[in-house]
Parts: structure tokens; C-alpha cells; sequence
């Protein structure tokens, strides 16, 4: 064994083990890391909590009645005063109950101030960031990802990081899952390819910072903040192995499958990741994109299906329009149609879809997502009040007129 000997390591680094799931989960869904870090996580005073959590919320969420109502946002603007990513996000809704790992939470942040000597860490789940203006400089413990706009990232429960923003300002959308971690989908009968491919997933290498003097860590706990200080960069990891890490994934790489004959496939055709239940094929979330891709189908009405669905569908937009609406769903904006709830085409979109000549047809510019949850996503207070909400968003259905001719 000699020099590489776990008794006492070469360069006077101390082991920790990071365990994103139970020592006895089984191998397939087993994950943890080994940090070898300047000092152990737990050299630090203790936590105290924070009375001012602005607008961000956990489980449970009843500060007003979930409502059975279609939903849309304007984008959510940027605050002219300082704000960095933590306290820049500010809960739209969730579900589920963190205690028990079940649901999440849809977060959107906006920022303009980067973290240096504070870092935040959520021991109630992972989190799943998409940003929508302005790049992200997500420095964790496990290394730094540069995450721009048609990026994703997900860093996991319990992983220390801040966020530098490069660009200045930035904008984007958080699920926080608080179930079991994402994962890729099954392909069935596509088969070995396509969607997202394992190889574009990346995974940083470790990037230590050796400093000493006040720093802040800032950990959710139970839906609540706390702050605790450490005389020292709580990103120290020197090196690391393991595959509890957090990732990026660029979304143009997504592989998309779609009809070649007539007719849609159901959208879950788009799921970049999931977040499954206990329910075999009930994802706790799932996380889909709609990207830029090719129509060809035939005999076929091409915008989304009217529909109303047993999930519910969160939707953002990163850029460019989304082919289901003429306008009113704009970049940085949002929408929620929750269990039941009637939705599909704007009047306009289905006029135009039924009377146009079916050409292939190059869908470019865009990127649209969805966070797709089983549980309904109850807004909170903030969302129903913002000036962002569309109140008059029920009307670009009105105009579809009754066609029917005995
Ligand atoms: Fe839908």
C-alpha cells in the first residue's frame, strides 16, 4: 500500500465519504463520492437559522388554495437591487412532502450579484437548474461547471457550491427534487441510442480552494434556512472518485424522435431526465424539452394535441417561441396546467395548423422544457400575486369557435 495508504494520506488530505443514497441501495442505483479534501466537512461553527428566506418555499404548500385554473407568467424580472443566486430564487409552487422525499419544488431565481464567500448547500434535494438569461459559473465542491442558456445542471442533495454569474445578471428555472435522484429514462423499443446519450453528461474535475478567513455556508434544512461560518473555502476538495457528482448537459445534444409517417407520439418522447416514484412509470418529475426538430408527419394537426392530462405540466421557455402558442408564452416566462386542467393551442395556432399545406417543416430557435410532476403543483402566494401573472390567459382559447356540422 505504502504512500496511497488510507491510515494517512500522501499530501496530509483527509477522506470523507459523500453518500447520495443508502449504503445498502442496490448497486444499480447506488451512489457516493470520496472526497479527499484540506478538512473534514464537520470543522465548522455550528448552524443558526435564518429568519428571512424572501420568497422561497418548501413543503407544505398551503399558503393559498391550488387552483384548478390554467396558469401563465410574463418573465419574471431581474431586481435592480443586489441579489445573488440564493437570494434571488423565489418558489412558484411544489408538492409532495420533503420529509417523507416525495414532490419538489419550481423555483425560478433571478440574480445579479455573484457568491464569492458564500455557498449554499440543500440537504432536502437535488436541484436541477436551467438557466434562461446569462451564464452560470457553478462552483462546487466536486469542481466547476460552466453552465450557459439550452445548458442544464443538476447539483445533488448536500454538494457545497456558489454561483458567479459571468454574463452579469442571470435568469432561470429550479426543480428541486426531493425524491430519488434523476436519472435516464428507459428507451423500451427505441433501443440502445437516442434522447439524451449517457457520453454528454460531464462531470467536473476537482478544483480546491485553499483559503483561510470568514466564509458562510447557507444550507437548507427541512425547508428552512441556516447559516454557519467556517474560517476556511468549504471547497477543499483536493480530489475525488465516485459517481455522486454533479453534471451538465448541453440540450442541442439531445437526440430527438418524432413521427415519420402521421400523428404525434405522446411528448413524454421528449424526456431528457426522471426522477421516478415508487409507482413504476409515475415519475415523482420528469424533466422534457421541446427543441428545435424537424416536422414531417402527414395528415396530422402538428401543434400539441388539445389535452388534459392525470400529470401535471409546468412549462418554461428558454428561448425562441414554442410552436403551441402565437404569443403571451415568452422567454423567461411560465406556464401550469395541473391535473385535469384543459389546454392545447391558442385559437390562432389552431387556425393556421388546420389550414396549412403539410411541407416538412424546420422548427429552429427554440428551446421549451417541462417539468412534469404526479402530484398537483399547489402555487404559492407569490406566484398568485405577482404582477407577472396573466390574469387574462384563459382568453387566447376563447376565440375557438364551434365548427360542428351535423
Ligand atoms: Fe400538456
Amino acid at each position: 500500500m505504502g504512500q496511497n495508504s488510507p491510515q494517512k494520506h500522501a499530501l496530509g488530505l483527509y477522506a470523507e465519504q459523500l453518500s447520495g443514497t443508502p449504503f445498502t441501495a442496490p448497486r444499480s442505483a447506488n451512489r457516493r463520492s470520496w472526497l479527499y479534501r484540506i478538512r473534514p466537512s464537520v470543522v465548522h461553527k455550528p448552524f443558526a437559522p435564518i429568519a428571512d428566506h424572501g420568497l422561497l418555499r418548501s413543503t407544505p404548500f398551503d399558503e393559498v388554495p391550488a387552483t384548478p385554473n390554467q396558469l401563465r407568467w410574463s418573465p419574471f424580472e431581474i431586481p435592480k437591487q443586489p441579489v445573488d443566486f440564493v437570494q434571488g430564487l423565489r418558489t412558484l409552487g411544489g408538492n409532495g412532502d420533503l420529509q417523507i422525499h416525495a414532490g419538489f419544488a419550481i423555483h425560478v431565481y433571478v440574480a445579479n450579484k455573484s457568491m464569492t464567500e458564500r455557498f449554499f448547500s440543500n440537504s432536502d434535494g437535488e436541484m436541477l437548474i436551467v438557466p434562461q438569461l446569462g451564464r452560470l459559473r457553478v462552483i462546487t465542491e466536486l469542481g466547476i461547471l460552466e453552465v450557459a442558456p439550452c445548458e442544464i445542471c443538476v447539483i445533488q442533495r448536500g454538494i457545497k457550491f456558489r454561483v458567479e454569474l459571468p454574463d452579469g445578471q442571470g435568469r432561470g428555472y429550479v426543480c428541486e427534487n426531493y425524491a430519488g435522484l434523476f436519472r435516464l429514462p428507459d428507451l423500451g423499443p427505441i433501443g440502445a441510442n437516442c434522447l439524451a446519450n449517457s457520453r454528454d453528461f460531464l462531470t467536473p474535475v476537482a478544483a480546491y480552494e485553499d483559503c483561510e478567513g470568514h466564509h458562510e455556508v447557507i444550507t437548507k434544512f427541512q425547508g428552512k434556512l441556516w447559516s454557519a461560518e467556517y474560517d476556511h473555502s468549504p471547497l477543499d476538495v483536493v480530489a475525488w472518485h465516485g459517481n455522486y457528482a454533479p453534471y451538465k448537459y448541453d440540450l442541442n445534444r439531445f437526440n430527438t424522435i418524432g413521427s415519420i409517417s402521421f400523428d404525434h407520439p405522446d411528448p413524454s418522447i421528449f424526456t431528457v431526465l426522471t426522477a421516478p416514484s415508487d409507482i413504476p412509470g409515475t415519475a415523482n418529475v420528469d424533466f422534457a424539452i421541446f427543441p428545435p426538430r424537424w416536422l414531417v408527419a402527414e395528415n396530422t394537426f402538428r401543434p400539441p394535441w388539445f389535452h388534459r392530462n392525470f400529470m401535471n405540466e409546468f412549462m418554461g421557455l428558454v428561448s425562441g417561441e414554442y410552436d403551441a402558442k402565437a404569443e403571451g408564452f415568452a422567454p423567461g416566462g411560465a406556464s401550469l396546467h395541473n391535473c385535469m386542467a384543459g389546454h392545447g393551442p391558442d385559437a390562432e395556432t389552431y387556425e393556421r395548423a388546420t389550414q396549412v399545406e403539410l411541407k416538412p417543416m424546420h422548427i429552429v430557435d427554440t428551446m421549451a422544457f417541462m417539468f412534469e410532476t404526479r402530484y398537483v403543483v399547489r402555487p404559492t402566494r407569490y406566484a398568485m400575486d405577482t404582477t407577472e401573472l396573466q390574469g387574462e390567459y384563459f382568453e387566447c382559447w376563447q376565440g375557438l369557435k364551434k365548427n360542428f356540422k351535423p
